[in-house]
C-alpha cells in the first residue's frame, strides 16, 4: 500500500439508513461526484443498525439521487453506477467498538492507501451521538491531528439541549476530536442567499452607512412551515421550536445581519465577529417570548390534527410548535433596534425571510402627494424562490404625481443561469477542503445558548403552557402584541 493520503478520501456516514442520509447527504455527495469535486480514490461507507447488504443499501440511496449536473441520460446512468460502486454498507450497534472495528476491516478492503483522509458524518439522533464518537476513538479510527492525512467529523444539530449540556458535549467530544477537526453543521449557513448576506453588506458601498440604529427601524426574521409534526414527534417533542430552529438557524441569521465587518474573509475572522455579536445579544426575558402550539385545523379548512393528536406526541405535551421573540442587541450600532424572530410549524405558508425595515424619510417633500408609500425595506427571501428585494417609493407613470411602493427584485431563478446548489453540497465540500467559516465554533455555540437557556429554564421549570393556535393560521395573536410593543408590525 502507498503511504500517501493527500488525494484519497473515505467518507463514513453513521446513521446511513436515516432520513437525512438518504434525502440530503448521499444526493449531495453524488452532486459533488458528478462535478468531479470528490477525489478519484473515493470510498463511502454507510453504517447503521438496520440489516442491509451493499446491494440493498445502494437501492435505498438511489431513490433520491438526481441527474441535475449530468442531464444526459446515458452519462448520468454511468455516473450513478460508478458512484454506487464506491458505496458500501456495514451494520452494527452504535456504541460497540467491535462493530466499528468490523467497519474498519471492510473499509481497508476498499481503501487504496493505508493512510487515507477520513470524514465521519454523524447523521444520528443526539442520544447516540457520544456513544459513536467514543467508539470511533476507541477503534483507533481518528488521526490525532488535522494535518495530512486528516480525520474530520461532521456533527448535526441539535448541539445539546441548553448551555450546560452543550458544554458537556463539547468537552466529551474534545477527548476524541480536536476543535479544528469538528464541523458543526447548521445547513442554513450553506444556503446561497445566506452566504450572500456578507457580500451584500460588505461588498456594496450603499448598505454599510445605513446599517445601524440611525436608519434601521427594526429587523424581522421569520421561519414558517405549513406542515405539522406528521409522526416525527419523538425528537421534536423533547426539543420544541426554540431549540430546534431559533437557537441555531435564526440566531445564525441574526449574527450575519448584525455583526461588525470582519477583518478578512478567513473563517477565524468571521467566527470571531459572530461570537462578539452574539455576546452582545441580551438573554431573552420571559416577557419578550410568546410560545404557541397548533391545534386541529378549523372547520371548513382541509382537515389536519392538532399537535397533541399526533400519535408520536404525548397527549399532555407542553412542547412549543411556535415561538416569537423580541431580541435586544446591546451595542452602539443596534441599541434600541428591535430584532423580532418568529418560527412556527402548522402555519399558513412555507417561508423563511429576513426583513430589514428602514426608518421613515424625515421631512418628506412628497408627504402631501397622493398615493401610499411605505418606508424602504430590504427583504432577503431564503425560501421558497431565493430572492433579494429592495422596496422603494416610486412615481406611478402618468400625468399625475402619484406615489407607490415597488420592489427592485433580484430573484435568483431569473437573475442567475447557474444551478443553485443544495446547502449540503457546499457544506460537505467545505469540510473536505477544511474551510470552516460556514460551521459553528464552540464559542458561537456557547454564546447562542446563553441567549436562550435562562428563558428555556423558566419555561420548563414553570411548566408554561404554550398558547393554542389553529393549524393553518398565522400563529397566536399574542405575537402581534409583541411586535406592537416593539413599535412595529410583523411584515
Ligand atoms: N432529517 C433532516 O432533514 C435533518 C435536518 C437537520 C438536522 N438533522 C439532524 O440529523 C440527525 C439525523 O437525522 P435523521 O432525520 O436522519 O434521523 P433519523 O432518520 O431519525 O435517524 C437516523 C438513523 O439513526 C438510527 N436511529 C434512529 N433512532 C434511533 C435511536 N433512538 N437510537 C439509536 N439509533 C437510532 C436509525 O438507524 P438504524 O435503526 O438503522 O440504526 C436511523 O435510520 C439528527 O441529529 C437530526 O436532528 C436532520
Amino acid at each position: 500500500m502507498l503511504e500517501s493520503g493527500s488525494n484519497t478520501l473515505t467518507i463514513v456516514v453513521v446513521g446511513a439508513s436515516g432520513d437525512l442520509a438518504r434525502r440530503k447527504i448521499f444526493p449531495a455527495l453524488f452532486a459533488l461526484y458528478c462535478q468531479g469535486l470528490l477525489p478519484v480514490e473515493l470510498t463511502i461507507m454507510g453504517f447503521a443498525r438496520s440489516a442491509m447488504t451493499d446491494e440493498s443499501f445502494r437501492e435505498s440511496i438511489t431513490e433520491h439521487l438526481t441527474c441535475r449536473y449530468t442531464p444526459e441520460e446515458r452519462s448520468c446512468a454511468e455516473k450513478m453506477d460508478a458512484f454506487l460502486a464506491c458505496c458500501h454498507y456495514v451494520s452494527g450497534q452504535y456504541g460497540s467498538t467491535d462493530a466499528f472495528l468490523d467497519l474498519f476491516m471492510r473499509m481497508q478492503e476498499h481503501e487504496p492507501h493505508s493512510r487515507t483522509n477520513r470524514l465521519f458524518y454523524l447523521a444520528i439522533p443526539p442520544s447516540v451521538f457520544m456513544d459513536v464518537a467514543r467508539a470511533l476513538g476507541d477503534a483507533g479510527f481518528v488521526y490525532c491531528d488535522d494535518s495530512s492525512p486528516w480525520s474530520r467529523v461532521v456533527v448535526e444539530k441539535p448541539f445539546g439541549h441548553d448551555r450546560s449540556s452543550s458544554d458537556q458535549l463539547v468537552e466529551e467530544l474534545s477527548h476524541v476530536f480536536a476543535e479544528r477537526q469538528i464541523f458543526r453543521i447548521d445547513h442554513y449557513l450553506g444556503k446561497e442567499v445566506i452566504q450572500n448576506l456578507m457580500v451584500l453588506r460588505f461588498a456594496n458601498r450603499i448598505f454599510e452607512p445605513l446599517w445601524s440604529r440611525e436608519h434601521i427601524q427594526s429587523v424581522q426574521i421569520s421561519w414558517a412551515e405549513p406542515i405539522g409534526i406528521e409522526g416525527r414527534g419523538g425528537y421534536f417533542d423533547q426539543y420544541g421550536i426554540v431549540r430546534d430552529v431559533m437557537q441555531n438557524h435564526l440566531l445564525q441569521m441574526v449574527s450575519l445581519v448584525a455583526m461588525e465587518p470582519p477583518a478578512s474573509t478567513s473563517s477565524a475572522a468571521i467566527r470571531q465577529e459572530k461570537v462578539r455579536l452574539l455576546e452582545t445579544v441580551a438573554a431573552v426575558g420571559i416577557e419578550d417570548l410568546v410560545l404557541g402550539q397548533y391545534t386541529a385545523a378549523p372547520a371548513g379548512a382541509p382537515p389536519a390534527p392538532g399537535y397533541t393528536e399526533d400519535e408520536s406526541v404525548p397527549d399532555d405535551s407542553l412542547a412549543s410548535t411556535y415561538a416569537a421573540v423580541l431580541l435586544h442587541i446591546n451595542n452602539p450600532r443596534w441599541e434600541g433596534v428591535p430584532f423580532l424572530l418568529r418560527a412556527g410549524k402548522g402555519l399558513d405558508r412555507k417561508s423563511t425571510e429576513i426583513r430589514i425595515l428602514f426608518r421613515e424619510t424625515e421631512a418628506n417633500v412628497f408627504s402631501g402627494v397622493s398615493g401610499h408609500a411605505e418606508p424602504n425595506e430590504l427583504i432577503i427571501r431564503v425560501q421558497p424562490n431565493e430572492a433579494i428585494m429592495f422596496r422603494i417609493t416610486s412615481k406611478v407613470p402618468g400625468l399625475e404625481m402619484d406615489l407607490e411602493t415597488r420592489d427592485l427584485d433580484l430573484e435568483y431563478k431569473t437573475a442567475f443561469s447557474e444551478l443553485i446548489p443544495d446547502a449540503y453540497e457546499d457544506l460537505i465540500l467545505d469540510v473536505i477542503q477544511g474551510e470552516r467559516s460556514l460551521f459553528i465554533s464552540s464559542g458561537e455555540l456557547a454564546a447562542a445558548w446563553d441567549v436562550f437557556t435562562p428563558v428555556l429554564d423558566t419555561v420548563d421549570s414553570n411548566h408554561i403552557r404554550p398558547l393554542p393556535y389553529p393549524f393553518g393560521s398565522t400563529g397566536p395573536s399574542a405575537a402581534m402584541d409583541l411586535a406592537i410593543r416593539a413599535d412595529t408590525v410583523w411584515r
